[in-house]
């Protein structure tokens, strides 16, 4: 898997396509942009949905002018578009999480690119942007996985920190572990489908707020650096 390429490199190479000013650092508190290289960042990402609770945490991070990433299934989106219309319309990043939730290195090369491809669809026809940034399920990937992903205009974004909400269950046991986790640059893993996970959010946030932190999408870790596609981030794997 390819590491970041410095920023020249990159800037050379991302200049047809990188996007504008983006829309997740429009909306921080005071209007100004997040710049993570002078102030203490975390980024927050929630996996496997749009669920039922999904909505509930967009209202907390509206009031908190807090922006995070998700990424989503495929198979979700394509049902109900609305949510994820509403990710990308205030502000936040939305990923690929593959249409069906599989193990993607247990697939055939043709399965994983329909895996991702569906889902970059669903979400283009949801939100009207084709994501570019994936997480595989499981965090199940391997060099087959970041070709196949790399060939479709994604990079893979993974975790060095989880806050084990799936089997926890428990809203005071999660508010505590992802508290605990917190550090600097760190890439927090969550999942929004479940109802304990978004309610512990409120003290989550707060907390961080109190704690100096600025809590921000993915990408703005990156402090202006471009990820190709077939860039793995954070690079040191996860815990
Ligand atoms: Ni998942």
């Amino acid at each position: 898997m390819r590491r970041l390429i410095p920023v020249l490199v990159t800037a050379v190479l991302g200049l047809a396509t990188a996007p504008p000013a983006t829309a997740d650092t429009r909306h921080a508190p005071s209007g100004t942009t997040v710049d993570c290289a002078k102030v203490k960042c975390i980024a927050l990402t929630f996996d496997d949905g749009p669920g039922r609770y999904t909505a509930q945490l967009l209202d907390l991070l509206r009031r908190h002018h807090t922006k995070v990433t998700f990424f989503l299934v495929g198979q979700r989106v394509a049902k109900s578009g609305k949510i994820a219309r509403r990710m990308a319309r205030e502000g936040h990043q939305i990923g690929d999480h593959t249409f069906t939730h599989p193990h993607l290195t247990s697939l055939t090369d043709d399965q994983i690119r329909d895996e991702l491809s569906r889902t970059q669809d669903a979400i283009h026809r949801a939100t009207g942007r084709r994501p570019d940034i994936m997480r595989p399920p499981y965090g199940d990937t391997d060099d087959r996985v970041g070709a196949i992903a790399t060939e479709l205009g994604l990079s893979q974004i993974l975790w060095n920190g989880s806050a084990r909400d799936w089997e926890l269950r428990d809203t005071k046991a999660i508010t505590r572990k992802v508290l605990g986790l917190a550090k600097r640059d760190r890439v927090i893993l969550m999942h929004d489908i479940w109802p304990e996970t978004v309610a512990a959010m409120p003290k989550i946030l707060t907390t961080l707020e109190k704690q100096g932190y600025h809590v921000v999408p993915v990408k703005s870790l990156l402090r202006g650096r471009q990820l190709l596609p077939g860039d793995t981030y954070p690079v040191g794997g996860w815990n």
